[in-house]
């Protein structure tokens, strides 16, 4: 296989409004983030991935973009960034942005003319509809609750929006509007950008065809996904992109595609394909789905998650390349969801990170995530800032689905503030985040969990990852050798192992808090073996056995 270097990095996620407040308005910024980065070259990451920093309404969190040349002014100024890009260079990290491409705000200029009643060069920049019946084109709804269309009265039509109604849709099979994208690509890249997190890319291209969507039960509005997922023109637009811009720079790209298999994501990354170095799947992260789709309040059978993993791993192997992680901005924390944030908190944190770490493909560490953050337990949902929080509940508790309590407990297990609280710096006011009072409330938790307390703590999470980090460098096996999946019937253990050359990795997890025995093939027990890394003190004792949410790692070489 191809050796690149963006195979063998490891990417940390910043979500910029989150992350560190440096002029005491409560609000992370861009000079927050310069001030992190010896804190990240700690950790031993190489790639940062920056959540949107541009110009924006704010409806979305930056996700609605307004101007895709200019800096959103709560984070800062272009000069701002481009210290950042110089920093951050200066210290062996890369930086890719999040480009996202596949909507605008409603205030980007393209909009504001394109909504105009009288022809102008922009009336084809957005997806525009005539109404049925004096109704929405369609039945479709958005991904944010209620109708996916938007009516104009100035153009009596209507435009659609995935996404909030802010969020209007471009129209990429207006060649003009694809000139327009790869011009503003080209831009960030002559600034010396190392590459792009592709926001929805799996929909830029819309079925020729527009109709009713199925309508599942308990659901008022039909499903647009056939309609708007992995479109008819979604390859050959991507291939352009690549020919236009990416092929004329070193860039490492990772496409958000919702949806996708492993099947379709060799189509987008596939290593002979020319289009992307890589795509998200989200088929882990949407196995704690419920009859409301994505709100619910229990989590998936291990067995479930093992096939997932396993089979993105094989399928994968040799043709493309895999994307690896628990968390992002828009994903509840990982050891609350998969792990115990309570008595073994610390453990299965180290444990999950194990899990995920030892895999093929370039893992992605979500701010705080390091530490070990929690999930947030609000108690209303005023506490609540995210647009999609809010539009489900409207639509969940105030139609009579859900009660306020059991939605309040979903919102606290799926919600993607869940992600969001500001990060934990310290155990100061306000988490050393921000001197005041931060735009989303403060974990309460952040005495206990905060990254000062950490950094010099060998046995910390943060210093756990910054050995798993360590490993990959120094172990091919980890990034390329090949994956096999072992007691796949397990409900307690996930374990495989890794091949490479002369060389065998053994990763045995256990997801559970009781106490399980291993059944290792024979071979293992015979040869020698190294105990890479493990997250108990004496787990050479008794090898095959695992303690609560023990987690451990063998090398063997022939
Ligand atoms: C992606 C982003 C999410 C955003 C949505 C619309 O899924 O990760 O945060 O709300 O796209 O841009
Ligand atoms: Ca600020």
């Amino acid at each position: 296989m191809t050796e690149n270097w963006w195979k063998e990095s490891v990417v940390y996620q910043i979500y910029p409004r989150s992350f560190c407040d440096s002029n005491h308005d409560g609000i992370g910024d861009i000079k927050g983030i310069i001030d992190k980065l010896d804190y990240l070259r700690q950790l031993g990451i190489d790639v940062i991935w920056l959540c949107p920093v541009y110009k924006s309404p704010n409806c979305d969190n930056g996700y609605d973009i307004s101007d895709y040349q200019n800096i959103m002014d709560e984070f800062g100024t272009m000069k701002d960034f481009d210290e950042l890009l110089y920093r951050a260079h200066e210290k062996g990290i890369k930086i890719i942005m999040d480009l996202v491409v596949n909507h605008t705000s409603d205030e980007h200029a393209w909009f504001i003319e394109s909504k105009k009643k009288y022809k102008n060069p922009y009336h084809d920049f957005y997806i525009w509809r005539e109404g049925k019946n004096g109704k929405e084109p369609t039945n479709w709804e958005s991904w944010f609750s209620g109708s996916a269309w938007e009516y104009c009265e100035d153009r009596n039509m209507y435009y659609l929006h995935v996404f909030a109604k802010k969020q209007p849709d471009l129209n990429w099979d207006n060649p003009v509007v694809r000139e327009e994208i790869y011009k503003l690509m080209r831009w960030w890249c002559e600034k010396g950008v190392d590459g792009f997190r592709m926001d929805v890319i799996s929909m830029i291209s819309k079925a020729e065809q527009f109709e009713d969507g199925n309508v599942m039960e308990g659901h008022t509005y039909g499903d647009l996904s056939p309609y708007v997922i992995h479109g008819p023109h979604v390859h050959e637009y991507l291939k352009e992109m690549n020919t236009e811009v990416l092929s004329r720079y070193d860039l490492m790209t990772v496409g958000e595609t919702a949806g996708v298999t492993p099947e379709e994501a060799i189509n987008y990354a596939g290593f002979d394909r020319r289009e992307l170095n890589m795509v998200f799947h989200f088929e882990h992260m949407d196995l704690d789905f419920g009859e409301k789709g994505k709100w619910n309040d229990k989590p998936p059978k291990l067995t479930r998650l093992k096939e997932v993993m396993s089979r993105w791993q094989n399928e994968l192997y040799d043709k493309a390349w895999n994307s690896l992680f628990w968390n992002n901005h828009d994903q509840p924390r990982i050891v609350s969801r998969f792990g115990n944030d309570k008595e073994y908190w610390e453990k299965s944190a180290k444990m999950l990170a194990t899990c995920l770490h030892m895999m093929q493909g370039t893992p992605y560490i979500y701010q705080g995530e390091e530490i070990g953050m929690t999930n947030i337990p609000f108690t209303s949902i005023e506490q609540y800032r995210d647009i999609e929080s809010h539009n489900a509940w409207r639509d969940l508790v105030e139609n009579g689905d859900f009660t306020p309590e059991y939605m309040l407990k979903c919102l606290n297990f799926k919600s993607r503030d869940n992600a969001r609280t500001p990060m934990q710096w310290d155990d100061s006011n306000f988490a050393g985040f921000s001197d005041c009072e931060p735009w989303i409330q403060v974990n309460s938790n952040y005495q206990k969990i905060n990254a000062a307390s950490q950094v010099n703590d060998p046995d910390s999470i943060f210093s756990y990852y910054k050995k798993l980090i360590q490993l990959r460098k120094e172990h091919k096996i980890i990034v390329y050798g090949k994956y096999q999946l072992i007691m796949e019937e397990s409900e307690a253990v996930f374990a495989y192992i890794r091949f490479y050359k002369n060389e065998k990795l053994l990763v045995l997890c256990n997801f559970t808090d009781k106490d399980v025995l291993c059944q290792i093939p024979n071979e293992y027990d015979l040869i020698e073996k190294e105990l890479l890394i493990g997250n108990y003190h004496d787990s050479l004792q008794d090898p095959w056995k695992l303690r609560s949410y023990e987690a451990k790692v063998f090398k063997y070489t022939d």
